[in-house]
């Protein structure tokens, strides 16, 4: 709960400004210290109808006064004060008579910056309470000031347990009313450009480290596996071939206009400079490539729906009168195809793979594990409390698991980071109890931080994991059955009657052929289909539909049969990780 004292200063809010400055007169801006959660703090200061706009860190304060902002929030980010290189802000802005609330890192900033500012941090059994006194005071239950990490994930939970925010002074004046005006238009001119995008590339620097303007051209799309060339190939192509088009067609390019569906999350997730300067590289969207950036600043870009998340544009389409099946269809990915496809031609496997398989094992088989002395044992001890320790004892001694990596890496949100690595897979011998799977699924992650997903194996107890991979490309074959597999389980949600009470729910192809016979020595050539049910009403954290609860065992088990029914499908898995560590995509 985010309390105002009531001494704001607010006398020169709205002053002196000068015409054309105050674009956002009334709003608040967040000061990005390079959070995931800056967004969350976007997001909620949105959904109390007050205008918000995310800023870099350092913004000069005078520049704060002179757009007309009414308050200040500065968000936390991964780094700690203490370091060298911490990103700061303009002290300045504790004398242009703003608010001022600082979250996290942003808090602490506020403290180690300003001997002006008293402060009192009271850490009983956690929480902590820290008051600053003209400014706002904070309650936050079970943070360790120390430890900001802690922070920010109680402060995440705050944010997405529904806790009412106040914001001082502030009036909800933002509304979803006026894009009621908005007119659609229908589609002129079809194009099928697949073999462009095929044969589509696009330019790299030399390497990660090489800094200077020097390129090379990337790989065809259908020989690329790194899912951020995907993505650039495909933004590129889009441009590209929006120009041959606008050429055929004899407009002229200065009046043209690009309009497309993007939406607040897209921009921010890319780090992308209109909405943040800081934050950590989660992922480069496919609209926000550098042409359409180049686009955008020529003011010919068209997205209406960039202010807006997906769940409000949901909102937005029941405003206009549009039918419930348009309005809460889950979409077939357009070019986000390309990222459910983990293309591989090489299994991912890192030094710290065998080790991480052999504390998966303790894991999995924890009632026979503690009676056998192991180092490892120690360490699953340590980072885990004792109330996941009896909870453990409790489920293996119950139910016989199998857990092990999976030779393959995705995309997940590790604290305010990005993380790209490794998926555990579990079998196990009798019908899956997916409330115990579920516990798993947090803790594994908790304990080893090279794990950001968990996936259930459905059909029996995988005996040879695997350790290779199908050499998986996006060509022609593999996108069919990708959409054949996504056409199923589609099909039987929504004729389930579910679909609404799933917000989303990708099905990703990976290149993961299970249970080949080792004495025959049977290449890897087939591969298994997830399905990760996605449940939020942010888009921003969420959480799996657990089988039985939120989505019944029967609906999935029918996906389960149906996509097996595909030839080259080798398993089926069920995604049960939330997000974080997970992000909704696997890309
Ligand atoms: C890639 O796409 C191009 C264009 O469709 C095609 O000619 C080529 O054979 C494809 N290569 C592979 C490896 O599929
Ligand atoms: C693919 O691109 C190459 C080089 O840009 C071109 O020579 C070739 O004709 C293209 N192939 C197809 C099938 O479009
Ligand atoms: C931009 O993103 C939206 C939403 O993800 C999508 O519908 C649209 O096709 C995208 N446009 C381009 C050019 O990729």
């Amino acid at each position: 709960r985010l309390e105002c004292n009531g001494m704001i200063s607010l006398e020169n809010a709205g002053g002196d400004l000068k015409d054309g400055h105050h674009h956002y007169e009334g709003a608040v801006v967040i000061l990005d210290a390079g959070a995931q959660y800056g967004k969350v703090i976007d997001r909620r200061v949105r959904e109390l109808f007050v205008q918000s706009e995310i800023f870099p860190l350092e913004t000069p304060a005078f520049a704060i006064k002179e757009q007309g902002f009414r308050a200040i929030i500065i968000s936390g980010g991964p780094n700690s004060v203490y370091a060298e290189d911490a990103p700061w802000f303009d002290p300045a802005i504790f004398t242009i008579g703003k608010p001022v609330l600082g979250i996290c890192y942003g808090m602490q900033q506020i403290c180690f910056e300003s001997l002006l500012i008293f402060y009192s941090v009271c850490e009983s059994y956690y929480n902590l309470c820290i008051t600053f006194p003209n400014f706002v005071s904070v309650m936050i239950p079970h943070v360790r000031f120390s430890n900001h990490r802690i922070g920010a994930c109680a402060f995440q939970s705050i944010l997405s347990g529904g806790h009412t925010v106040w914001i001082c002074g502030m009036t909800g004046d933002v509304n979803l009313d006026y894009l009621g005006k908005m007119v659609s238009v229908g589609c002129l001119h079809l194009i099928n450009a697949a073999h462009s995008f095929y044969n589509g590339t696009t330019t790299l620097p030399i390497s990660d480290e090489d800094r200077t303007p020097r390129k090379r051209i990337s790989k065809t799309l259908n020989m690329t596996t790194s899912p951020e060339e995907k993505r650039k190939i495909i933004g590129d192509t889009f441009v590209k071939i929006a120009n041959e088009v606008i050429g055929e067609m004899n407009l002229k390019p200065e009046e043209v206009f690009l309009a497309q569906g993007t939406l607040r999350p897209d921009l921010i997730e890319s780090a992308s400079l209109v909405a943040s300067g800081k934050a950590e590289l989660i992922k480069t969207h496919h609209n926000d490539t550098e042409l359409i950036r180049k686009l955008r600043e020529e003011g010919k870009v068209i997205e209406p729906l960039k202010d807006f998340h997906k769940d409000e544009v949901r909102i937005l389409g029941r405003e206009l009168g549009l039918p419930e099946e348009l309005v809460s269809r889950h979409p077939f990915p357009g070019p986000g195809l390309a990222i459910r496809v983990i293309c591989a031609e090489e299994p991912y496997i890192c030094k710290d793979f065998p080790e991480t398989n052999n504390i998966l094992k303790i894991v999995a088989d924890f009632s026979a594990s503690v009676k056998k002395p192991h180092t490892l044992l120690q360490r699953v001890k340590a980072c885990s409390t004792e109330e996941d320790q009896e909870k453990l004892m409790q489920i293996t001694s119950l139910h016989s698991l199998n857990a092990f990596l999976l030779p393959i890496k995705t995309v997940g949100v590790q604290g305010d980071c990005r993380s790209y690595s490794y998926v555990c897979g579990i079998s196990s011998k009798d019908e899956p109890d997916w409330e115990s799977l579920i516990f798993l699924a947090r803790l594994i992650p908790r304990m080893c931080h090279n794990v950001n997903r968990f996936v259930y194996i459905f059909g029996p107890p995988v005996k040879e994991p695997p350790t290779d991979v199908t050499p998986t490309f996006l060509t022609t074959g593999v996108l069919s059955t990708l959409r054949q597999a996504d056409f199923e389980a589609h099909n039987i949600l929504r004729e389930s009657g579910y679909a609404g009470k799933i917000s989303q729910m990708p099905v990703i192809l990976t290149p993961l052929h299970f249970d080949r016979d080792p004495l025959q020595k049977q290449p890897s050539c087939q591969r298994s289909v997830v399905i990760r049910t996605f449940i939020t009403s942010d888009f921003m954290t969420g959480i799996p539909a657990t089988p039985g609860n939120e989505i019944p065992v029967e609906v999935v088990l029918k996906m389960v049969t149906e996509i097996k029914k595909i030839p080259g499908i080798s398993r089926i898995m069920y995604d049960l990780t939330s997000k974080p560590p997970g992000t909704t995509e696997w890309e």
